[in-house]
């Protein structure tokens, strides 16, 4: 496998984006799924994927959580990319259980109830969403923070037993701004007001001119801004 990989990564270095994307999908016929957040990263993707015709699931995390603007952003991709994007919504009696224990907004009282409500709204679901996949895309770039520094392309992902590509890694933040204007990319709206990481919206707010771009995900702690989702880019730093 790490000889796999390897190689993989060697290769995924000589590609753009969009033939990294198609040569994943071409290798991994049936197993290539693709997590979008409705981020920038995750738009751009998205068009690459719809561009090329590619045969990726594509699927999104509804904590239940997410911004108005997140959910208009989801219904305008689909509409224009015409691709379907998969709905995954955390296990029912597992939010009723934690909100009726600990009320609605348990995140803010600690480290611990936050890790809770992420793992419920997000990570069990993605485990599911990844089920019996071989290969898992994301929109993860080095330059999005300290912890994202040192990913490489291709990964072995132990958690969840499955190859983790990242076809965005190299880009810098001004590359992807200017291709979404460029192929007139839709994206969220609150970008255009100082968010430029956006998750859950009691969790994210918008940052001021200067601060680090994931400042405004769990403000209020000072721990590693990582949610579980990309759990071993956390272990490795
Ligand atoms: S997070 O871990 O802090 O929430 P971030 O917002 O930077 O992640 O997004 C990084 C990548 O994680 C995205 O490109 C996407 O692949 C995946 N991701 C994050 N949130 C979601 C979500 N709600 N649904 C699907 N994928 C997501
Ligand atoms: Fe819960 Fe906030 Fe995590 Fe969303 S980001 S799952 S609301 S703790």
């Amino acid at each position: 496998m790490t000889m796999e990989i390897n190689h993989l990564n060697t290769t995924l270095a000589s590609l753009d984006a969009a033939e990294r994307l198609k040569f994943i999908s071409n290798q991994f016929t049936d197993g290539v799924v693709f997590s979008t957040s409705l981020g920038q990263e995750d738009q751009v993707i998205t068009y690459f994927i719809a561009n090329q015709k590619l045969p990726v699931k594509i699927f999104t995390l509804d904590t239940g959580r997410l911004f108005q603007e997140t959910y208009d952003l989801l219904d305008k991709t689909i509409a224009r990319y015409k691709v379907p994007v998969a709905i995954y919504f955390p296990d029912a009696a597992k939010v009723e259980a934690m909100v009726n224990e600990k009320g609605p907004n348990s995140f803010y009282e600690s480290v611990e109830n936050r890790k809770q409500c992420c793992y419920i709204r997000k990570v069990e679901p993605l485990n599911r969403a990844l089920a019996g996949a071989k290969v898992w895309i994301t929109g993860l770039r080095a330059e999005q923070s300290d912890n994202r520094h040192n990913l490489p392309f291709a990964e072995w992902d132990e958690v969840h037993q499955l190859i983790k590509v990242n076809p965005l890694l190299d880009w810098t933040l001004d590359k992807m701004l200017a291709f979404i204007t460029e192929q007139n990319i839709p994206y969220n709206s609150l970008h255009d007001k100082g968010f430029p990481s956006i998750g859950c919206a009691p969790c994210t707010r918008a940052i001021e001119p200067g601060e680090d771009i994931r400042a405004g995900r769990w403000w209020w702690e000072a721990s590693k801004k990582e949610c579980g989702l990309h759990q071993e880019s956390v272990q490795q730093n």
